[in-house]
């Protein structure tokens, strides 16, 4: 994409023509699985990508690749939900899988909501559990600010050491006090994909401090914290493979367990949109 700050605008004015008046200040990306949290937006705009300028299209199982925007559960306050996003692993570069984040800023969202799946470093994790994202290692090696900088966007060398909101995840604890279920904070490794990881590799995650390792969420939270928005990664542990503990992992076992950790999910974000009201 040459253009970037345009391409962003010309997205974000198609987007607004949609939507009228409607101005989410919660942005939400649903990750594998999770897309059953687009049933609570009530009455929604539904945008395919397919009809949105500049967007990939995605194409992952499970990614219906859409942009909805309704109000929320019981909230009534209105959101922005990605449904569908884009992996590195299926080929497209870094900025194209944070392009919808710059696009979601610009339409004035500020806080930004991101799931995903994820295996289980942390010996302590068992299958269903939310980890709240507090850090991450970008084991990609792509980054979606390579390139030349747009100062519209954001800046040349942005501060990364605070990308997840630390209020977001205390409100999110409380949550999980509330509904009773366990709730730890960890750090995400952000992989390549798309092939699982060999032992000897979820051993070096793990002795390199990771908690939880997926394919995804990275890039999007780079570019979040490029444009200065707020960050509350949540990851649904998918399958336990702590190095004690590896069996065989299938994208089926992942896609079931995520879809069971949905309740605790939507207990999270219900909240958190309240709170951003
Ligand atoms: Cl175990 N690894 C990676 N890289 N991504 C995953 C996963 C594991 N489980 C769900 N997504």
């Amino acid at each position: 994409m040459k253009h970037l700050f345009g391409a962003v605008e010309e997205a974000a004015a198609a987007i607004r023509t949609a939507i009228n008046s409607v101005t989410p200040r919660v942005g939400i990306i649903l990750g594998s699985g999770l897309g059953d949290l687009a049933h609570e937006i009530h009455q929604p705009i539904a945008l395919p990508y397919a009809d949105l300028p500049h967007f990939p299209r995605s194409t992952a199982a499970g990614h219906a690749g859409r942009l909805m925007v309704g109000k929320l559960g019981d909230t009534g306050q209105s959101v922005v939900a990605l449904q569908g996003r884009f992996h590195l692993y299926e080929g497209w570069n870094a900025q194209q899988a944070a392009f919808p984040v710059w696009v979601l800023n610009q339409l004035g969202v500020n806080t930004l909501l991101v799931s995903n799946a994820a295996g289980g470093l942390n010996p302590r994790y068992q299958v269903g559990d939310v980890m709240l994202i507090d850090d991450h290692i970008n084991f990609m090696f792509q980054n979606p600010l390579r390139g030349v900088n747009d100062d519209r966007l954001g800046p040349r060398f942005p501060d990364m050491s605070a990308p997840y909101d630390q209020p977001l995840m205390e409100l999110a604890e409380a949550v999980a006090r509330r509904e009773g279920f366990f709730c730890p904070r960890g750090v995400y490794v952000g992989m390549l994909g798309p092939t699982y990881e060999t032992r000897a590799e979820y051993r070096m995650a793990r002795r390199l401090g990771g908690d939880a390792a997926g394919m995804s969420t990275v890039p999007e939270v780079v570019a979040a914290a490029h444009c200065g928005m707020r960050v509350l990664g949540l990851s649904t542990i998918t399958n336990a493979c702590s190095p004690d503990q590896l069996g065989e992992t299938t994208h089926e076992e992942v896609i079931a367990a995520a879809a069971s950790a949905g309740k605790k999910l939507q207990a999270i974000v219900e909240a958190v949109v309240l709170a951003s009201s």
